[in-house]
């Protein structure tokens, strides 16, 4: 049994006066994947912000409760959330690569926004690490001066998650990584997922159950009672079991398709 990465307790997700989040209780296992999986609107993207503290970033957007990288507390008073987010990495739905920037630049952008030196060989070797991890390398080691939006959107899927790898944090996050692209940048990216899983934690949302089958370790199924009403965890297990026999038979009617 792998440690608990991250342990959520009683959280609360608001955007003003709107509850997004209902008493969210959850523990994360380190070194697996985690899917996070339920209809539209049930607050997936917004709970995944909450852990890596994006959510407060919205102006009017605020959580209660606890989360715990660690034992970490990472609302902190003391805690600047761009460490935070050092340690606790996210990729989006859309590949996002910045640019203006060239490939070997977008790998780097991380590291020099937090000021940490990757000039000259330093630099370099980071950038094939961070490449290579991703199962990028290959593709586009003689092109690295090129710019990052120049490659098809599953290599650029890939250049956000080398992105993300190159800060070296404990965690994944990742918004629907695939939803944007093709079947075999998406297989890409799932064999990337399964091999990452070996140095990191990772959380994915995800709105093909196929693919939350294929990769995740622990599947969490969200669900709102009704439309304006906050989304709630309904249940949280192996994700064998969760797809074999759910508890709960608003999880079996949604993992069986018949709404969402
Ligand atoms: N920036 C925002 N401002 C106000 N409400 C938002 C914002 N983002 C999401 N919401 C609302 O929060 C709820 C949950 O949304 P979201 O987390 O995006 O759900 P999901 O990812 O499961 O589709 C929805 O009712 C959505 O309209
Ligand atoms: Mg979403």
């Amino acid at each position: 049994m792998n440690e608990n990465e991250l342990t959520i307790r009683n959280l609360n997700a608001y955007y003003g006066g709107f509850q997004a989040i209902s008493n969210v209780n959850m523990n994360i296992p380190a070194k697996e994947v985690t899917a996070f999986i339920g209809p539209s609107g049930c607050g997936k993207s917004t709970f995944l912000r909450t852990l890596n503290r994006m959510h407060e970033e919205i102006e009017g957007a605020r959580v209660e409760g606890s989360i715990e990288l660690e034992g970490q507390d990472l609302y902190a008073h003391a805690l600047n959330p761009a460490a935070v987010r050092r340690h606790i990495g996210m990729v989006f739905q859309h590949p996002n690569p910045f640019p203006s920037m060239s490939i070997r630049d977008n790998v780097l952008s991380g590291l020099r926004f937090n000021s940490i030196s990757c000039k000259g060989e330093a630099g370099d070797d980071i950038v094939e690490w961070a490449l290579r991890s991703a199962n990028l390398w290959d593709e586009v080691k003689d092109r690295l001066n090129k710019p990052g939006v120049g490659l098809s959107g599953g290599q650029q899927q890939r250049l956000c998650i080398a992105r993300a790898i190159a800060l070296k944090p404990e965690v994944l996050l990742m918004d629907e990584p695939c939803s944007a692209l093709d079947p075999i940048s998406t297989r890409a990216i799932e064999d990337l997922i399964l091999e990452l899983k070996q140095s990191y934690t990772i959380v994915i949302v995800t709105h093909n159950m196929q693919q939350a089958a294929r990769i995740s370790q622990k599947t969490a199924f969200f669900n709102l009672t009704a439309v304006g009403e906050p989304g709630h965890l309904v249940e949280m297990g192996d994700t064998e079991a969760m797809f074999s026999h759910p508890n709960m038979p608003q999880t079996k009617s949604y993992i069986s398709g018949q709404f969402g």
